[in-house]
């Protein structure tokens, strides 16, 4: 035994290899059931796929970079669930590709900001922060104003999504000219925003 050890010891190609076994052990303890645990992941009642608009909306947040100043994902702290509301699960964002977590906060989670102001207010928020919150360092982005949405493109996605298992319809596809048909880019955004948290339970706790 003894011998063996220094065996070990003395060479540190052996020990580099028994060490990277031993800690793999402590890595597939905890990642193993992780895996099945994310397969489990159902979604909430009601938590749908985005609508066609949000789904454009969804896009636009994340070409902007709208998460590099803001995350959606409120975590099980007291004085968070007071300032949000319910804190974040799994079930909320299942058919969230990419999943727009985060923790890097220069302005307020959005997890829960749907409903909590009006279109219009989004609306002059967006073109220029200022003009609602006057100590403001969030960026304007009037450009979204101005830009249509390409249905073609935007059904593409929603069937790229489909085929990773989203539950779109045919309808759900088919609709999508008729569902942005007019709408400006700052109009789908806004809808994402007020669509988010609506599936939250209710509470703070
Ligand atoms: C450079 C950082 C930064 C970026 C980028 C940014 N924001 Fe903000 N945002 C802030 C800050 C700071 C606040 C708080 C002050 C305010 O309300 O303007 C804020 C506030 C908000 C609010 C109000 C939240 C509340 O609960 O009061 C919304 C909605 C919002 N941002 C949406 C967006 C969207 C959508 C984008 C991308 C198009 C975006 N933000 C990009 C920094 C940023």
């Amino acid at each position: 035994m003894a011998l063996a050890h220094e065996k070990v010891e003395k060479n540190v190609g052996l020990m580099a290899v028994l060490i990277a076994v031993a800690v793999s052990f402590g890595g597939l303890a905890e990642i193993v059931p992780l895996m099945y645990q994310a397969e489990a992941v159902e979604p909430l009642p009601g938590v749908e796929p985005y609508p066609a608009l949000e789904l454009a909306g969804r896009d636009i947040y994340v070409r902007e970079g709208c998460y590099n100043c803001h995350s959606q994902m409120v975590r099980t702290l007291r004085f968070e669930t007071e300032r949000y509301g319910h804190y974040s699960l799994a079930g909320e964002s299942v058919y969230d590709r990419p999943f727009q977590w985060g923790s890097k906060r220069t302005g307020p989670d959005l997890a829960r900001v749907g409903g909590r102001y009006s279109d219009d207010w989004h609306r002059v928020h967006l073109i220029n922060p200022r003009d609602v919150v006057p100590e403001s360092n969030m960026p304007g982005f009037p450009w979204l104003e101005e830009s249509g949405i390409d249905a073609t493109k935007l059904r593409r996605h929603m069937e790229g999504l489909r085929t990773l298992g989203d539950p779109y319809s045919d309808e759900d596809v088919a609709g999508v000219p008729d569902a942005v048909a007019g709408k400006t880019e700052m109009d789908a955004l806004i809808a994402y925003l007020q669509g988010l948290g609506r599936h939250a339970p209710r509470g703070g706790e």
